[in-house]
This record gives C-alpha cells, sequence and structure tokens, in this order.
C-alpha cells in the first residue's frame, strides 16, 4: 500500500463518509471534513482523531458544514399556572422518542422550571467562543434555562434589551445535531414572546389552556398574538382535564369539561389533545423525572401530532 493509500483509508476508518481526503504533488495531504450537525466539542474531537490517524505533521484540515435546518415550536398560554413547562418537557421527550432530534429551551424569565423538571438543578452550562453548550439531561434532551444562566433564588428583572440578549443566547446556542426546539415561554403577551415571534420566527406555537373560561379567554388572547404575527397554531392542547380520585377512582371535573376542544373548534384551531389531572404527573415532574419517560399515552399521541404537523408545513 502507497502512504497516500494508507493515510487515506486511516482518515476514512476514523471520519468515514464525512472526510474526503486529498494529496497534492508534493505528497501534502489535505482533508475536507463535512461537520454538518455536529457541536463544537464533537467536530474538534474528530478533527483530533484525524490528525492521529493520519499521522502526518504537515496536514490540513478544512471544515465546512452544511446549515441543519432547525425548527422553534413555541409553548405557550394566556395565564400562568396551565401547565405550559409541563408539556413542553415532556412534549420535548416524546418527540424525542419519536424520532426528532429535540433540544429543549426555557425562555421563561419570570420562573424557569425547566432544571428542575428535566433533573439537572444547579447544573451550568459550559460556553466555548462565547457560545453556551446545551446542557445534557438525563432525558437525552439537552437543555438551556434563563435558570441556568442566573443566580439561583435571585429576582430576575431584566429589561427589554437584556431579556432579548439572553433569549438569543439560548437559541442560537451550540445545538448541533438538533432540528427541532422546544421552547417554554412564560404566560402572557409579553417582551419574551414578541422578542421570540420576531427574532426567532417559531415555526408554529402549540397553546396550553385549562379547561376553564377564564383560562380560555386568555388562550385565546395569545392564540391572537401568534396570528397576528403570522405564527401559525399548531393546536390547543387541554391539560388538567378530568381528575381521577386516586383513592376512590370516582372522575370529577374540577375546572369543567370539553370546553378547550369547544374553544379550539370556535376560534378555528386543531384540539392535540388532553391531559389529566393526576398527582402522578405532578409528583414525577417535581422529582425531575418527566412522566413522558415511563409508559407514555397520554403525551406520545399529541407530540404525534406535532411531528405530523412539522412534516407538512
Ligand atoms: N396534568 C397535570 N396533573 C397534575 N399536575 C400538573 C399537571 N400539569 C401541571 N401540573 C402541576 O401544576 C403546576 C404548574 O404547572 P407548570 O409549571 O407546568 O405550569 P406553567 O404554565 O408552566 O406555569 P407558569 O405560568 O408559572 O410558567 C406544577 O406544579 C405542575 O407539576
Ligand atoms: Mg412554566
Amino acid at each position: 500500500m502507497t502512504d497516500q493509500h494508507r493515510i487515506t483509508a486511516a482518515i476514512s476508518a476514523v471520519a468515514g463518509e464525512r472526510a474526503s481526503v486529498r494529496v497534492d504533488g508534493e505528497g501534502r495531504v489535505g482533508v475536507v471534513l463535512d461537520a454538518t450537525g455536529l457541536g463544537q466539542a464533537e467536530r474538534d474531537a474528530l478533527e483530533q482523531r484525524i490528525r492521529v490517524a493520519a499521522g502526518v505533521a504537515d496536514l490540513r484540515i478544512v471544515v465546512t458544514a452544511a446549515r441543519v435546518e432547525r425548527r422553534l415550536i413555541a409553548v405557550a398560554s394566556g395565564k400562568g399556572g396551565v401547565g405550559k413547562s409541563t408539556l413542553a418537557a415532556n412534549l420535548a421527550i416524546a418527540l424525542m422518542r419519536g424520532g426528532r432530534r429535540v433540544g429543549l429551551v426555557d425562555a421563561d424569565i419570570y420562573g424557569p422550571s425547566q432544571p428542575r423538571l428535566m433533573g439537572v438543578e444547579g447544573t451550568r452550562p459550559t460556553a466555548r467562543d462565547k457560545r453556551l453548550d446545551p446542557v445534557p439531561t438525563p432525558s437525552g434532551v439537552p437543555l438551556l434555562s434563563i435558570g441556568q444562566l442566573v443566580e439561583p433564588g435571585k429576582a430576575i428583572a431584566w429589561r427589554g434589551p437584556m431579556t432579548a440578549g439572553a433569549l438569543s443566547q439560548l437559541v442560537d446556542a451550540d445545538w448541533g445535531a438538533v432540528d427541532t426546539l422546544v421552547v417554554d415561554l412564560p404566560p402572557g403577551t409579553g417582551d419574551v414572546q414578541i422578542t421570540m415571534i420576531q427574532k426567532h420566527r417559531p415555526a408554529g406555537a402549540v397553546i396550553v389552556s385549562t379547561p376553564q373560561d377564564l383560562a380560555l379567554i386568555d388562550a385565546a388572547r395569545a392564540i391572537d398574538l401568534f396570528r397576528t404575527a403570522g405564527v401559525p397554531i399548531i393546536g390547543l392542547v387541554e391539560n388538567m382535564a378530568g381528575y381521577a380520585c386516586p383513592r376512590c377512582g370516582e372522575l370529577s371535573d374540577p375546572f369543567g369539561q370539553g370546553g378547550a376542544e369547544a374553544a379550539a373548534k370556535a376560534l378555528d384551531i386543531p384540539f392535540l389533545g388532553r391531559v389529566p389531572l393526576e398527582i402522578g404527573i405532578r409528583t414525577a415532574s417535581d422529582a425531575g423525572q418527566p412522566p413522558a419517560l415511563r409508559e407514555d399515552r397520554v403525551f406520545a399521541p399529541i407530540a404525534a401530532q406535532i411531528a405530523e404537523w412539522l412534516a407538512t408545513n
């Protein structure tokens, strides 16, 4: 085997089809490395492996990368406390289990809750070249949260431009091969929502509501905000729909029933499904073990509709 063949074979062995090797007339080796979808750390590691495998001092590596088309799904509600964060975490996991490469952004500057929900409270993201590296979570969905950028327990009182800057740091982080970013928004129709819409153009929005009339009226406001800005509404999810008593099994409807489905119809948006009010959902969430990680008949069908929507829009 000539030297040239040996080097080419050694490089293919570590980089496969990502590397194409050229040797010029003077025997200098050049590698064009396709790093599409790799994060910076993975790129550096691969480059290093190629250098070791090639075993030549004079090795030129040119790194190229096609842009990964990354789409944002905003999870929003008009009213606070209706279960956006719970939905965002579990839908991210269910979408990942359905085969997408998913990341989670917690954009709630008033009450970031994803670090706890995803079981990584207290972990801080690292940064390189001023770009954040998302924090891996036990679920497999990487996370970046506003809560990871501030001191725990400190109130966040940011003005518009700071909020916008922080959001960009999260969204434009080194997401590597992630193709779908689920964004957990704060409640309402404020600064964060507007920045998200104008600067980061979500592919679509999922609106969460409880069956209560008041929550539904607020949901209509959130829907209007996205619609006016030209962000399609993927659909409405009803959370805390029906309560099964853990002792006697009796079903009750503390917040009414069927309200969200009727509201979705009236507002002419798809109804994606309901999530029951279940103590197990709260306790698993509080323990940093999102219920979608277990047997999941609730979140998976909703995620499947979102995936279907993404495939056709
Ligand atoms: N289906 C459910 N069953 C039981 N508890 C739930 C359910 N959905 C959410 N919860 C609980 O309700 C509380 C509020 O949920 P969550 O934090 O997801 O709401 P949110 O809309 O993100 O709130 P905020 O507006 O404050 O960001 C949490 O304690 C959560 O565990
Ligand atoms: Mg929340």
